[in-house]
């Protein structure tokens, strides 16, 4: 498509939450498309395999018009360039998430100089989520159902189901 809009949507995705999914939801309203792009983050040490995480998110995201799944390596401003982004979306959850994200926006200006952060506020019943709680709730065996699709969480038991077998 000539002129199309994109957007980049970065982050670790480790696994994708309902708070991602909202802001992939709202991002696709604005935008023509919507670049899903899992960080190959070195200094995460991720829980599932990136192959894992793109497949997840497909399965999340399948009924979501305008989505691509990447994996990128880098900065996440050039990226965002190489892709010919017009925005690089964020999540904005609470006020502690804003002096790091506005710092990050101000850097990004600088790295990529076409490229505008553009800041999206989930639902506020997913202000409080983030992959680690959901990780450290699955590790312990509780109910993730609220906060990830029914793959996700499947995905999530299977990880843990060792554990629960093993002796102490
Ligand atoms: N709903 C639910 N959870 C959300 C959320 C939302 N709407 N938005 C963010 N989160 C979660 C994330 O899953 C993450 O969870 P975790 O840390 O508990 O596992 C946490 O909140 C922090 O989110 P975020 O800051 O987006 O971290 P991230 O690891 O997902 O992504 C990158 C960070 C990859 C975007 C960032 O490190 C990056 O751009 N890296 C590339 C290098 C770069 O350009 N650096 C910046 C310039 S120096």
């Amino acid at each position: 498509m000539k002129n199309e809009r994109i957007a980049v949507y970065p982050g670790t995705f480790d696994p994708i939450t309902y708070g991602h999914l909202d802001i992939i939801e709202r991002a696709v309203r604005l935008f023509d498309k919507v670049i899903v792009a899992i960080a190959l983050n070195k200094n995460k040490t991720a829980l599932f395999r990136v192959e894992e995480r793109i497949e997840m998110i497909e399965e999340s995201t399948k009924n979501i018009q305008g989505v691509e799944i990447v994996t990128f390596q880098g900065l996440s401003a050039r990226f965002s360039e190489q892709m010919n982004a017009i925005a690089l979306i964020r999540g904005l959850r609470a006020v502690s998430d804003f002096e790091y994200e506005f710092q990050m926006a101000l850097i990004n200006r600088k790295i990529g100089k076409n490229t505008e952060t553009v800041f999206l506020m989930p639902t506020e019943k997913n202000t409080y989520l983030s992959s680690s709680v959901v990780r450290e709730i699955a590790s312990f065996h509780g109910d993730v159902s609220p906060f990830v699709p029914d793959f996700v969480q499947k995905k999530l038991e299977e990880k843990f189901k060792d554990e629960s077998t093993r002796d102490n």
